[in-house]
């Protein structure tokens, strides 16, 4: 009995010991190193140990893309990174040229103008965790995308980076990209926030809006991102928005983003788009990015010693001008980045250029290419059909990830489309020629090539009169006045003289399919005279892979349209108002057509697009069933639950991206004829039928009512219509709100 006695007292004696030891050992770890700690008791115990000097250091840039964490508690600095479609490479520490590693040649995945033509959010879930993994290998812990202004003019240099015209769309497809960067530990940096629609004077244009059109156009993504995508970090826009810059505009930022949406992460500046010193410390403002010294001096115009979130807000603070409450609020937010990412518990570890990423690269581009015109099944090229393909353009070998601006990438490798082909039907079936040059620097807006245009044509010709068939490959590239940031387009029209080279193309050969490279839409002079077009917009790495698995029917296009083509260009809504309307007169740019971007502005207008939002055709068919839905009358908290039956017609396996567009008719104020509020990608087997069911918020059918500065469901009647295009509706249903 006494042994027994003794093995339990001393049992409970180590047993003692071991929880004394653990918790003294735990007793010396602060609080803020506690990963078992909830975040918020981190924040405190950081915060409560950290300097006045330590936390204002950490409100602005260190260096081109970092900011300063705690070194003496051992909290890590902040590191972001370019950009939406890939990890931009290492640049020095405060240039933008390159850094020459040779370690960070990263996988380029497609525009986002391609993820948002996917309509399919598993592809942006796809995207967000693979290029959230790269940028967790490279040890970035934000990424500064994804971006998500609207598309409200074909000529905006940075559209090629953003989702489109619609912003139920940008918001379906953009919150799942931001959930799957933020699950490899890294803060997805959601940009621009917010009416960032042009680079024209962006640094200075000050944007009037009503509050409808800022409520139900351009800020629902945002909102979602924040709201569903649970964003950690958002990028503050360089122009104005009632004559505050966006960087410190204390309605976009305290009132909505942060009081009302209660959003929790970090504001940063876009890069120099700090401008007022008060209005930075009171504005919303909470990490200000720039550039400036060399890193070791004070060389350069503002070294960031003197970034207004930097000695000046010291002083302030000091002098009792500015409260250390603003200041802590602040450095919460971003010691809540560094404890969700860099300082997190099982944080993943990130994969680089791996496989899998291009297959996820691959895959997105090859469902976002839209096939806009195929006549007597044109296209597919089956392997063995012709002897020989003539490929023109310098679209087909021009590389296309570098450029644009701050998306520009170093990629590990990009196949283009001219070698995606070459490998699909072998050398001896492709003969090539440039056909047209396009400059030789990415930021050329002439052509520069020693080859006058007259001579590239002319032998462009001869092989076009030979070849069985012709791929046209050309479009838009990330040259200055096209596809880039800092200036937009100067019109419409493709560059370099593609319209010339494609009619005396089309007269050498009639079987000239036209494929165009674009983040853009573009005038199409000779649209009727081509039997097949495919937007191929910008698709990364697997360009060729994608692009030839198309062309040749392994693959199906299911891609849609996100931005309508006009005919031309005074048919888009905001230049049709005049210069005050886009680009502005300078100072003030009024958004005139208010909330009629796009299809909204074509509908209610009665004008036909080129090409409309949401088209897109497939190699084979669809029948779409009558719009049902599960009641016919419906109070604001109810899901409305729409079905229809849909049908590969066709003889071959295909998705197809179905929509349901919602309208008002006699509602109290302006409303466009219909507005999209759900979507799905469907994959069908040839033959096979499905009931297709998706559900729609009642709320979500609201206005945003401007009196009463709040979203209003008005009783009475509701219309509701299933489409395969804006354009393209099947079949409409009548319901009631209650
Ligand atoms: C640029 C862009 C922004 C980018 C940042 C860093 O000016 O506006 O999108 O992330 O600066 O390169």
């Amino acid at each position: 009995m006494k042994k027994n006695h003794f093995i339990v007292v001393s049992v409970l004696l180590l047993f003692l010991l071991l929880v004394l030891g653990v918790n003294s050992v735990s007793a010396q770890k602060p609080a803020y190193l506690d990963v078992n700690q909830s975040i918020e008791k981190r924040i405190e115990n950081a915060l409560s140990l950290m300097t006045l000097e330590e936390k204002v250091a950490m409100c602005h840039a260190q260096s081109k893309f970092s900011s300063r964490g705690v070194p003496r508690l051992g909290i890590p600095e902040v590191w972001t990174d370019d950009g939406p479609h890939g990890v931009r490479e290492e640049v020095l520490w405060d240039k933008w040229s390159a850094a020459g590693w040779t370690n960070d040649s990263c996988t380029a995945f497609p525009a986002l103008t391609c993820l948002a033509a996917s309509f399919n959010p598993q592809m942006s879930l796809n995207y967000g965790k693979a290029i959230g993994e790269e940028a967790r290998y490279r040890n970035k812990n934000m990424l500064l995308g994804p971006g998500v202004n609207i598309y409200r003019t074909p000529l905006n240099g940075r559209n090629f980076e953003y989702m489109g015209e619609d912003p139920y769309l940008a918001s379906r497809m953009c919150v799942p990209y931001i959930q799957g960067v933020q699950q490899n530990g890294v803060a997805a940096c959601v940009k621009h926030f917010a009416l960032n629609n042009q680079e024209t004077n962006r640094r200075a244009i000050n944007v009037e809006i009503s509050d409808r059109a800022l409520h139900e156009i351009y800020l629902p993504a945002f909102k979602a991102a924040v709201q569903e995508g649970n964003a950690w970090s958002i990028m503050g826009s360089y122009n104005k928005f009632r004559g505050e810059y966006n960087c410190h505009n204390d309605l976009l930022l305290n009132k909505i983003l942060k009081n009302d949406w209660k959003f929790d992460g970090v504001v940063i500046s876009d890069w120099g788009g700090v401008h007022n010193g008060d209005q930075a410390v009171n504005n919303g403002l909470d990490l200000e990015m720039g550039t400036s010294t060399n890193g070791f001096t004070t060389d350069g115009t503002t070294p960031y010693s003197q970034y207004f979130l930097a000695a000046p807000y010291l002083k302030g603070l000091k002098s009792g001008k500015y409260t250390e409450t603003v200041l802590n609020d602040k450095v919460s937010r971003i010691l809540r980045l560094i404890f969700r990412t860099t300082m997190s518990a099982n944080r993943p570890f990130g994969k680089f250029v791996s496989p899998e990423h291009s297959e996820i690269a691959r895959k997105i581009a090859e469902e976002g290419i839209v096939l806009l015109k195929n006549e007597n099944e044109f296209l597919p090229i089956p392997v063995d059909k012709y002897k020989k393909i003539a490929v023109i353009g310098k679209n087909a070998i021009k590389s296309l990830i570098v450029g644009g601006g701050s998306s520009s990438l170093k990629a590990a490798y990009e196949v283009s489309p001219l070698n995606g082909l070459i490998k699909k039907y072998g050398k001896d079936h492709i003969v090539y020629s440039k056909g047209y040059d396009s400059g030789k620097t990415e930021y050329s807006k002439e052509i520069n090539s020693k080859v006058n245009a007259d001579s590239l044509i002319k032998a462009a010709v001869e092989i076009a009169k030979t070849a069985d068939i012709v791929l046209f490959v050309g479009g838009l590239n990330k040259s200055k006045f096209q596809d880039s940031e800092t200036a937009d387009r100067e019109s419409l029209d493709l560059p370099f003289g593609q319209d010339k080279l494609i009619a005396a193309l089309l007269k050498a050969n009639k079987n000239t399919a036209i494929i165009l490279n674009s983040g853009n839409a573009v005038s199409m002079p000779w649209v009727k005279d081509v039997p097949a077009i495919v937007q191929a917009w910008y698709l990364g790495s697997e360009a060729g892979n994608a692009f030839a698995n198309v062309i040749a029917g392994d693959i199906n296009p299911s891609g849609k349209l996100p931005f309508s083509f006009p005919k031309k260009l005074e048919d888009n809504a905001a230049i049709s108002f005049g210069q005050i309307s886009y680009p502005g007169d300078g100072e003030i740019e009024k958004y005139k057509e208010d909330i009629l971007v796009g299809y909204r502005w074509f509908d209610t207008k009665k004008i036909t697009p080129l090409f409309p939002f949401g088209f897109g055709l497939s190699y084979t068919s669809f029948e779409y069933g009558k719009i049902a839905t599960d009641k016919k009358v419906y109070s604001s908290d109810d899901l409305i639950k729409v079905s229809f039956t849909l049908k590969n017609s066709g003889k071959v396996d295909g998705a197809e991206a179905a929509q349901v567009y919602v309208s008002q008719p006699k509602a109290s104020v302006v409303r466009p004829l219909k507005e999209l509020k759900a979507f799905k990608k469907v994959f069908l087997k040839a033959g096979e039928i499905q009931t297709v069911e998706m559900e729609i918020k009642a709320k979500d059918m609201a206005f945003y009512n401007e009196n009463a500065k709040e979203w209003t469901l008005e009783s009475g009647e509701f219309i509701l219509r299933n489409a395969a295009s804006a354009a393209d509706v099947k079949s409409s249903i009548s319901i009631s709100i209650k």
